[in-house]
C-alpha cells in the first residue's frame, strides 16, 4: 500500500485521469501486480469521492476540507517543512495552528491507512506532508511493515533544529522500518537529528535502535523511465518538432534551456542574471544566443510562489527590454504545464540544460535531459546542491549561488567541443541507463520486504 499525498488519479469533472510522473509510473505495475491500494488526496478541497478502483489499483481517497488544504498544505507543509528543508532559502513560517492541522490531517491519512491494512502488508508512505504517518500507523497495525521516502532533502540539524516541533517530526519517522533518503548526506542528516533529539541509538553505519525497535536509514536515489524518455526523444514527431524549435527560435547557435516547477529553490532568478551578464559581457556573440524558461505554476497560493513569479518577470522583461531588438529576443518564458512530448522536444532542441538549484532532493529534469539526448551530444550545467549531483558527476557541476562562475561555465558550456560534449555525455546517459525507476521502485521495496 501507498500512502501519499495525492492520489495517482486526478478529477478532471468527468473522470479519473492518471497523473503524469516517474513515481506513478514506477508503482503502478508493482500495485498491480500486488492488488495494492493507494491512499490519499484527490487534489481538490472538499471533495469527498468512495473508494473506487482504477487501472486495478484501489484508490481511498482522504478527502481535505478547504480549511485543511489552507492550513495543512499551504500552510505548514509548503510554508515550513518545505523551505525549512530547503536551507530556508525563504524564511519559513512557524504557526501553532498549522502544525495543529498537519499532526490532525496526518492523523487522517493513517487512519484511511489502517482501515485497508492486513496484518502482513507493507504500507509504504511518501514524503514530507506525511512524516507522522510511520508512528501512527504503527500505533494501531503494529505487525505492518511500514517504510517511508522522503522525496526532498532531509536538512543538517543546525537547520532542522529550529522547528519548534523537531522532536515530534522525528518520532513520527521512526514509526517506520525502513526511512529512504535522496542521498547520504540527508540519511546521515536524519542520523544526527534522530541522536540528538530522540535519543535514538546508532547501530552500525546505516541503522538506529529506538525504543527497542532497528530502523533502517537507506540512501536510495529516484531515478526516472529512461527507455519512455528514450522511446519519445527518438520518435519522428519529437524529433520534428524539436527542429521547429530551433527555427522558432531564430535557428541561433545556442539554444539554453532551464525548465522547472516555478519554487524558489530552484534558482531560476540567479540562472536568468548569469545569462544577462554573459549578454552583457559578449556584445558580438549575443544573437548566437537564445534561453528558453519554462515554469510549471505550483503552489499559486503561497505568497513566497507569488513574489517569485512577478521577481522573474521582471527580470525576463529587463533582460528583453534592454538586449532584444525586432526578431530577436533573447529569454523566452514559457509559464505554464507543457505536455510531456512537448517538454521532450525542448530537451532535444537545447545544446546546453541550465539545472542550477539552490537545493533540491534530486531533481529529475537532469535526468530527463539526459536520456533526451539520444543523438549524444549537449551540456548539462548541474547545482553542486541538486541530490542529482551525487550521481551526474560528468556534468559541468556548479554553485549556483556564484553567478560569475555560472557565467563562465555558461560560456564554456557553449564552446565545449563536441568530443568533450560526447565523451560527459557517454558517462551520463550511462548512469541514467544502469539505474532506472523500476530498479528504484525495486531496490526500496526488496529493502522492506527482508524486515
Ligand atoms: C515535490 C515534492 C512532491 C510534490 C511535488 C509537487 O516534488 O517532493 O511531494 O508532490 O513537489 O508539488 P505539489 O505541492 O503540487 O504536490
Amino acid at each position: 500500500m501507498v500512502v501519499a499525498n495525492r492520489l495517482p488519479v486526478a478529477w478532471d469533472g468527468e473522470d479519473w485521469t492518471i497523473s503524469p510522473g516517474g513515481l506513478v509510473r514506477a508503482l503502478r505495475p508493482v500495485l498491480q501486480n500486488a492488488e495494492g491500494a493507494w491512499v490519499g488526496w484527490a487534489g481538490i478541497p472538499d471533495f469527498a469521492p468512495e473508494p473506487f478502483d482504477h487501472d486495478g489499483i484501489s484508490q481511498k481517497p482522504v478527502p481535505l476540507s478547504e480549511d485543511e488544504v489552507d492550513s495543512f498544505y499551504f500552510g505548514f507543509c509548503n510554508a515550513t517543512l518545505w523551505p525549512l528543508y530547503h536551507d530556508a532559502i525563504v524564511a519559513p513560517e512557524f504557526d501553532r495552528q498549522h502544525w495543529g492541522s498537519y499532526v490532525d490531517v496526518n492523523q487522517k491519512y493513517a487512519d484511511a491507512a489502517a482501515e485497508v491494512a492486513a496484518v502482513g502488508d507493507i504500507v509504504w508512505v511518501q514524503d514530507y506532508q506525511l512524516q507522522l504517518v510511520p508512528s501512527m500507523l504503527r500505533s494501531v497495525v503494529p505487525d505492518a511493515t511500514v517504510g517511508f521516502y522522503l522525496h526532498i532533502p532531509f536538512p543538517p540539524i543546525e537547520v532542522f533544529a529550529r522547528l519548534p516541533w523537531r522532536r515530534q517530526i522525528v518520532e513520527g519517522l521512526l514509526g517506520s522500518d525502513v526511512i529512504a533518503f535522496q542521498t547520504r548526506q540527508s540519511a546521515d542528516n536524519f542520523s544526527r537529528a534522530a541522536r540528538r533529539l530522540a535519543g535514538a541509538e546508532a547501530v552500525g553505519k546505516r541503522d538506529l535502535r529506538w525504543r527497542g525497535r532497528l530502523v533502517h536509514l537507506q540512501p536510495a536515489p529516484i531515478a526516472i523511465d529512461t527507455a519512455e524518455f528514450e522511446r519519445l526523444a527518438s520518435s519522428v514527431g519529437v524529433q520534428q518538432r524539436a527542429a521547429e524549435i530551433r527555427s522558432e527560435l531564430g535557428d541561433p547557435d545556442h539554444v539554453i534551456l532551464g525548465m522547472d516547477r516555478l519554487d524558489y529553490t530552484k534558482g531560476i532568478d540567479l540562472r536568468l542574471e548569469a545569462f544577462e551578464s554573459l549578454l552583457y559581457s559578449s556584445p558580438r556573440e549575443r544573437h548566437q544566443f537564445a534561453f528558453v524558461q519554462v515554469a510549471v505554476p505550483s503552489r499559486e497560493q503561497v505568497p513566497a510562489y507569488q513574489q517569485l513569479r512577478i521577481d522573474i518577470e521582471q527580470i525576463v522583461g529587463r533582460i528583453n527590454g534592454t538586449y532584444g531588438e525586432p526578431g530577436w529576443v533573447p529569454v523566452s518564458y514559457l509559464y505554464r504545464t507543457l505536455p510531456l512530448e512537448e517538454v521532450i522536444a525542448y530537451y532535444v532542441a537545447a545544446d546546453v540544460m541550465l539545472v542550477t538549484p539552490l537545493r533540491d532532493g534530486m531533481n529529475l529534469v537532469a535526468k530527463e535531459y539526459v536520456a533526451s539526448r539520444t543523438a549524444g551530444d549537449g551540456v548539462l550545467v548541474l547545482s553542486e546542491f541538486a541530490g542529482a549531483a551525487e550521481q551526474l558527476r560528468a556534468a559541468l557541476i556548479v554553485n549556483p549561488y556564484d553567478v560569475d562562475a555560472v557565467v563562465e561555465t555558461l560560456s564554456y558550456a557553449t564552446t565545449m567541443p563536441v568530443d568533450e560534449q560526447q565523451q560527459r555525455m557517454r558517462k551520463l546517459r550511462n548512469m541514467v541507463r544502469k539505474a532506472d525507476v523500476f530498479d528504484w521502485a525495486r531496490d526500496c521495496l526488496a529493502t522492506l520486504e527482508d524486515r
